[in-house]
């Protein structure tokens, strides 16, 4: 199905909202640093997720978990500096929000008042309503996080697909329902069968967007270095590469070495 696609000068909340009831498809990627975010921004990416994935790709950490409320400011102001066009969306990190509602307020308007991001992310559902109540009511748009939510890895034990089983992914549609209804603009899910991905975007009217989650929702999130290819070791069935920048970068760096070494670089050409 073709559809005649809306110019947007900025994009908003709203207008993802209204991307999914025009039948547009949402294009998010995550970006952690000015060089990259004003890259993906001028490439027309919808929305940039300064993602706690930033703790993995950009720390060397093992998980998201050490990932502190400081460094994502960091990174978030550090994208919205670059950024003309896409929203803007910010991971709350772990230990930020989940003791109470106060905390999960407070940590929220640091976020966007040090920042000057357009929105924010939380992982969960039931278990963090009044957090995300909180934050709603204090006119920050929040965006949910269910399925794969990888704050919990120690609960979940594994990053294998959730939700298989019927208990999970009735818990995870009352979930998404739950979200939508007190206020959220968007839902990510990540790494849940298609189908109930498909189920679960069309029983909501704010955008559902997926990783790991199939063609039947609104919309798509990659980590930017999985998708450059830059995490090479990284190869799970959903990610599409579209570059193997790892190669590419090794291929240019042991040239660099290579021309050191002999002397080629510099050339007459490039000195004083
Ligand atoms: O931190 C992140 O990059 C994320 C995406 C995987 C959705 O939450």
């Amino acid at each position: 199905m073709s559809v005649a696609k809306k110019e947007y000068k900025r994009i908003t909340t709203k207008s993802l909202v209204e991307m999914k009831s025009n039948g547009e498809k949402i294009s998010m990627l995550t970006a952690y640093d000015y060089s990259m975010a004003k890259i993906v921004d001028g490439a027309g990416i919808d929305a940039i997720l300064v993602g706690d994935s930033a703790s993995n790709v950009m720390a060397g950490h093992e998980t998201t978990l050490p990932i502190t409320l400081d460094q994502m400011i960091y990174h978030a102001a550090s994208v919205v500096r670059a950024v003309e066009r896409s929203l803007v969306v910010v991971d709350l990190p772990f230990g930020s929000y989940q003791s109470d509602p106060k905390e999960a307020l407070r940590s929220a308007i640091r976020i966007m008042k040090e920042s000057g991001a357009h929105a924010v992310k939380l992982e969960g559902g039931k278990e963090i309503k009044d957090s995300i109540k909180r934050i709603l009511h204090a006119g920050i748009p929040v965006m949910g996080h269910l399925g794969l939510t990888p704050q919990s890895i120690y609960k979940f034990g594994t990053y294998t697909v959730r939700a298989k089983e019927e208990e999970e992914a009735e818990k995870l549609k009352s979930d998404a329902l739950m979200l939508q209804k007190i206020g959220c603009f968007a839902v990510v899910l990540e790494k849940v069968p298609a189908k109930l991905a498909k189920e679960v975007a069309q029983s909501l009217s704010i955008p559902v967007i997926g990783i790991g989650a199939g063609n039947g929702v609104d919309g798509q999130v990659l980590v930017v270095h999985d998708m450059l290819g830059m995490t090479h070791e990284f190869h799970p069935r959903f990610l599409r590469r579209y570059l193997d920048l790892y190669s590419e970068m090794t291929r240019a760096f042991e040239n660099y070495h290579q021309d050191v070494k002999t002397g080629d670089f510099p050339s007459e050409k490039e000195q004083y």
